[in-house]
Parts: structure tokens; sequence; C-alpha cells
């Protein structure tokens, strides 16, 4: 933090605040050229700016009213600065958008408009305030985070947080969870045919059918599906891979844990389980040693927490607001928290254990950073899943845009290729006993008829899934800046370019690291237009120069993705191997762009490691000790 630089005067002056019997008002000035980003996980929008926001947990929000998985009352502006507003209520914030009465007449009468529409917001151009109101509250802290410029007011807010997490290596790699039902021996079958068919894998997942019951959880292994679990994992990690668990927290009465959680649950049941109260001590001990001592212990080395958020307007699911919990907090407050409580019960027995973990959660909160979870959802939409990277990365979350079925074989190979650049690179396959590739159709798949080209669908998305391996190293490095000053790993243009007005409102490309910019594809379209920040670009796969500071229309390529990368950088291309332990995928080809004056370092377990180029001799240097080696230095283009 001390290393930003400092900010003499505080980032805003005349924030009012009031007490109402309906709680309290906070009044925070809002400059007519200001814009308006962040508020969590936002699926549907990207520019805040002239909207109203509600932050309340919702895994199905049908409009956008601000709802999500992971809202968070925290936003930054193109002045820099950034905004928390510390309340687990479900808080309103109109974002420019609330205008006092009118109190001069005026002679210019003649204006009809047709549509509300037409009338438009008067929140833009107009200098105005963000109004928030947090009901239900005797009073709020509201926190400012200074820049000077937008991305150092994210960067304090992150390292505020604790700093962004960096994950372990094999987080970085190719996650696939296996169908619901699948056994031991189908889960180990998959996992052998990966190695055959040598389809990269780091993580495989079991989803609800390990356990004896689901939905509500028992947290206990169906010994039917799963004879010897520690047999299981034993010969899962010694073809490699990770073992993640699906669960939710609602405590089945069959659960081992159901007896000593009752006292400490919530008063309303889900899907007739407990409600562990996770803002307590008690429970958060009782439900976290269990995980501890029977999943973690034998070797689990993740967990998918599902359904922490809330469906009640959609699907008629969770506890009411009105519920109360022995901790003091009620309903509303609890769904606020629930997620992160959760995430914070299942980390801490990793951290007890000083063992790596990269998880999946499906709502999360304020100050979030330096939890290792992901956001997923059941919505599906591409679009909006390339939107969630985007605006995640104002507030400090991470979400993973995932793949599950298609409704196209471009439409399969599109979500891949976005999924490979994003935190999380996964296959859900939760409701598909075959890989996708193998059959897109649902019905189809799951009756076990393969489409008959399945081998050449099965190489793209190998190819693709290789890609993934290959930019491991160079992930682990932007993680590493995220951790150390607070960088978002995936973030907006904007936040590298506050100044560019083209960048504004782009909410389809994204900057993943410091130096690689990510424009995907969308099934359906034949080109899509990319906006260029400032400065030199080259084409990531060819090395091919592209003109700078530009907008133009890329034609959508059957095999790649547009990725630019800036002039000079090193950018590290690791082997691909059958998952990140191999040996192969520690031999780097070092990839040159322009003069390479942009040295790429990363923290590779104990040891630094720094690759720089040397352009006047055309010689590299690697610096450190970890287990990289470099096999070739590649100038580009
Ligand atoms: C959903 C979840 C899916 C899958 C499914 C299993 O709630 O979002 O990814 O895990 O449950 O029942």
């Amino acid at each position: 933090m001390r290393a930003l630089p400092s900010v003499s005067n505080p980032p805003l002056s005349n924030l009012r605040g009031r007490i109402t019997a309906r709680g309290c008002q906070i009044s925070i000035p809002l400059a007519s050229d200001e814009l308006m980003y962040g508020f969590g996980l936002q699926l549907l929008s990207f520019q805040q700016r002239g909207k109203k926001r509600i932050v309340r947990v919702n895994a199905d929000p049908k409009g956008d009213s601000g709802d999500s998985h992971a809202p968070v009352p925290f936003y930054v502006t193109t002045h820099g600065y950034g905004v928390l507003i510390d309340t687990l209520r479900h808080a309103q914030f109109y974002c420019g958008e609330a205008h006092p009465k009118p109190v001069e007449p005026t002679t210019n009468q003649h204006s009809v408009v047709n549509t509300p529409q037409d009338a438009g917001g008067k929140g833009i151009a107009t200098s105005s305030e963000v109004l928030v109101e947090v009901p239900r509250t005797a009073g709020v802290d509201a926190y400012l985070f200074a820049g000077p410029t937008m991305q150092q007011a994210v960067q304090r807010y992150i390292l505020f947080s604790g700093g962004g997490v960096v994950p372990p290596e094999w987080g970085l790699g190719f996650w696939y969870r296996a169908e619901l039902h699948a056994d031991q021996a189908a889960v180990l079958a998959l996992a052998r045919e990966f190695r055959e068919s040598k389809m990269p894998c780091d993580v495989i997942g079991l989803e609800p059918g390990w356990q004896t019951h689901a939905y509500s959880c028992s947290f206990a292994w169906d010994q039917n599906r799963f004879p010897d679990p520690k047999q299981f994992v034993k010969e899962a990690e010694q073809l490699g891979y990770r073992v993640n668990l699906w669960e939710h927290a609602f405590t089945h009465p069959s659960s081992p844990v159901f007896s000593q959680l009752v006292p400490y649950a919530g008063d309303f049941a889900v899907w007739e389980g407990l409600v562990p109260d996770f803002a307590g001590e008690q429970a958060r001990e009782i439900f976290g040693s269990y995980h501890g001592e029977h999943l973690i212990d034998i070797g689990i080395s993740g967990f998918k927490l599902d359904e922490c958020d809330n469906s009640d307007f959609t699907d008629g699911w969770s506890f009411p607001d009105m519920s109360s919990f022995p901790s003091g907090l009620d309903g509303e407050q609890m769904h606020a928290i629930f997620g992160l409580k959760y995430q914070q019960t299942i980390w801490r027995q990793f951290q007890q254990r000083q063992r790596p973990t990269y998880n999946l959660v499906r709502s999360s909160g304020a100050l979030a950073a330096p939890y290792p979870f992901v956001l997923y959802s059941d919505l599906y939409d591409h679009r909006q899943f390339v939107r969630g990277v985007v605006n995640c990365g104002f507030s400090g979350l991470l979400w993973c845009p995932e793949v599950r079925d298609a409704a196209s074989e471009e439409d399969l190979i599109r979500r891949l290729q976005s999924v490979v650049f994003s935190p999380l690179a996964m296959v859900n396959a939760w409701y598909i006993k075959n890989p996708p590739w193998k059959q897109l159709n649902r019905e189809l798949n799951n009756s076990g008829q393969l489409a008959e080209n399945w081998k050449e669908l099965e190489a793209r998305c190998r190819e693709i899934i290789g890609w993934r391996m290959q930019l491991v190293p160079y992930l682990l490095g932007a993680f590493r800046r995220y951790a150390e000053n607070g960088t978002p790993p995936f973030r907006a243009l904007v936040l590298d370019y506050p100044d560019d007005k083209n960048l504004q409102t782009i909410d389809d490309a994204y900057m993943m690291g410091d130096r690689m910019l990510v424009a995907p594809l969308f099934a359906g379209e034949a080109a899509r237009k990319i906006v260029l920040p400032q400065g030199k670009w080259h084409d990531f796969w060819t090395g091919e120069l592209v003109l700078s500071d530009s907008t133009f229309e890329v034609p959508a390529s059957a095999d790649k993705i547009p990725v630019f990368v800036k002039s000079g950088s090193v950018i590290p291309i690791a082997g691909v191997g059958a998952s990140t332990g191999d040996p192969g995928s520690h031999e780097l080809t070092v990839q040159i762009y322009g003069d390479g004056h942009i040295s790429w370092r990363a923290q590779e377990e104990a040891s630094e490691i720094e690759l720089s180029w040397d352009a006047t001799r055309a010689v590299g240097n690697i610096r450190g000790n970890g287990r990289y080696r470099v096999k070739q230095w590649k100038p580009m283009g």
C-alpha cells in the first residue's frame, strides 16, 4: 500500500449522511463526466452511472437490478477513487439518477417525447450525486479509497482486503467435473481416458452423487458409488489429478454433523436441512473440522460450495430474510455474508494444514480478494459470462465462465476459448455423461450416442485446453501482482487506460495480466470489433504488429481467439503436459514481442523467476532457480 503514490487530499469532500426512520442515507457527489464501475459480479451491465443498484444476493436475477451471486457495495469512478459501504443490508445505490425537484418555472413549454427512454436519464452530463440508502440500520461506515487513478483505487481496495490470492499451479490447469451420478469406477475410467487421449487435466470434480444425501447434504460418502474414497483419491493422485467435491451447506438430518449443528443453525430449513450459522465460531468449527478430518485429510484438494446464494424470487428456495441466527444476524444479513463465511469455514481447514487450495463458490461479497475461491453460475449466456470476467476485477472477485453443453460446435469452441483465458478453466459436465466434445446434444450424450465426427472436435478442444496449460506460468505472474500490489489479474480495459474514452464501454474484452488483451468471439458472429488502447500491440499468435490506438474488425477465425500483446512483452509459454505436475509443463518457450523490454517475473514455489531479453545482443536471460527451464527464446513476428 505504501508503494502506491501518496494522495494528499481526500478524493472527495462534501459527503453527507443522515439517519431517517428508514435507516441511513449517504450522498456522495458525482461530477458531470464521471463514470461508475463495480458492484461485484454484475452480469447484465458494465458502466453503472445512471442506474439503480440493489445490493442483494440472488442466483437468478431476471433483470439488471444489481442482484447477483456476488453483489458488492463497492464502486470506483473514472475520477480515481472507490467507495465501500460497509453493510450486510440490502443497500440501494441511485447512481446519479436521482435529482432534486425543480423549483424555478420555465418558459420552455414545447417539448413532447414519445417514451420515457427518449426523455433519457438526466444522470450523465449533469453533476449529480450517488444516493445510498442502507435500510434497517442506525448508522454505517463508508470507506473511501483514493487513487489517484481508478486502477490504483482498486489496488488499494484489494490490498486493504489483504491482497489478491495466488492459486497453486494446479489450480490454474484444466478442470473437469464429472456427471452427477458417476461412481468411483466411472470417474477413474474417465481420468484414465483423458491420460490416454492426451487431454490435459489437473482437477476432477465430483458433483452431488458422491454423497449419501443431496439436496440437502450429508457430507458422507455413498458407499455404493464410492466404496473406497481414500483409495479413489489416491488413484486419482497417482494419475496426476486433484479431487474437488461439490456440496452446499444445508445440512441434512442424516448427516454425521447434524446433531452438533442444531443449536448453531438458523430457525428455518432449506431443502429440509439446517442452515449453519457461519457467522458464529461454533458452527464454523463443527462444520469445518468435520470437513478437515473426513475429507481434506484424505486428500480432497478443494470444494465447490454451491447454493450459498439465494433464489427466493425465482426458484423459491433458501431461508427467508426474517430468519434469525444464534450469532444475532437476521436472514437478510446472513444472505449477504453466507458465501463469504462459508468460504472462510472451509479455507481455514486448509490453512491449518498448510495445504494450498483453489475452490469454487456460488456467492461472495466485499473484501474477498485473498480468498482462494472462484465464482460460477447456472446461468449460461456467453456474452454475460465474458462481462462477468470483466466486471469482477473492479471488486476483487474471480469468475469462471464455465463450459457445459453447447448449442453448436462453434458455440462449444467459442466458450472453451473464453474459459481458458479466465481465472479458472473448467468444463462442468454435471448433467452429461460424456465430455461435450463427444456429443453436444444432452439427450444423445446421456444415451451414449456419440457424434460421428467427435474425434475431430475432441482434437480441436484438446488444442484449446493446451493453450491454457501453456499460459499457466504467465498466469502465475499475473496473480503474483494481484497479491503484491493488488492489480486484478483479469480486468476491464478502462482500468488500465482510464483516459481512453473508447474503452469506457468495452465489456467484451479485457486485460489478462499486465500485457495481454483478450477479445473473445461469440458463436454466430462473423466478425468482431477490436478497440486497442494506445501503444503498439502485436497479434499474440503470429507476432504481427497491429496498428496502435485503433478500432478495427477481425473476421471470426475458425481456430483462434483474438489476443493481443503489448509491444515489448516477454511471454513464457509452457510445454503441454498431462497436468501442471508434468515435467514437460516447466519447459518454456519464451516469446518476445517487439524489443522485449518488458521482462516477466513470477513466484514459482519458493523461488522467484525472471525472464528478460536483451534486444541489442538478441539473447535471453533467466534468473531464479525454480522448476522452469527455457528451451527456446523465440522472437515473434
Ligand atoms: C447447481 C450448480 C451446478 C451443479 C448442480 C448439481 O446448483 O450450479 O453447477 O453443481 O447444482 O446439482
